[in-house]
């Protein structure tokens, strides 16, 4: 009995938990934004190339286009559009994603900073 209300008790703090962090938490561009700090060494949030091409507006873009960047022959034939999903798949393992791209970078394993990075790439517009 008493172990159950102890259970009980620790199953209402989780709920209450969830509750608060859950809506906040799906999508945090601001999160995201201090995720960016590990990408900003090669990418520019404006349309600017440097070591990878310019970021903004990347979501709802064709991957491998933006003007004057020498991209690999893998990216600009991916035909990839760049959306929540594609980022996701992308970010997390860039070499299954697209076999043969250039992106220096291993990928970010974890899902909810992977979430709320692109959620922060989307507000790049
Ligand atoms: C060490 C440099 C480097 C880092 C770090 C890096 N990238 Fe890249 N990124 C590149 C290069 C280079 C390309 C072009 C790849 C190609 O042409 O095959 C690229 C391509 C991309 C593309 C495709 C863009 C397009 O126009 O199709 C996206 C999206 C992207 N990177 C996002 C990110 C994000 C988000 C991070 C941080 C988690 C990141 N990159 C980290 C160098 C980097």
């Amino acid at each position: 009995m008493k172990h159950t209300e102890t259970v009980g008790a620790i199953i209402a703090v989780l709920m209450l938990t969830c509750t608060v962090a859950g809506p906040g938490h799906a999508q945090d561009a601001q999160h995201g934004k201090a995720i960016f700090k590990a990408c900003a060494t090669c990418h520019a949030t404006d349309h600017a190339n440097r070591v990878g091409p310019g970021l903004e507006e990347v979501v709802g873009r064709k991957a491998g286009t933006v003007p004057g960047f020498r991209y690999s022959n893998a990216m600009k034939n991916s035909a990839i559009v760049w959306d929540t999903k594609t980022l996701d798949a992308y970010l997390e393992s860039p070499q299954k994603v697209v076999p043969g791209n250039s992106m220096p970078y291993a990928g970010l394993k974890d899902a909810t900073d992977r979430t709320d990075l692109v959620a922060y790439l989307a507000t790049l517009k």
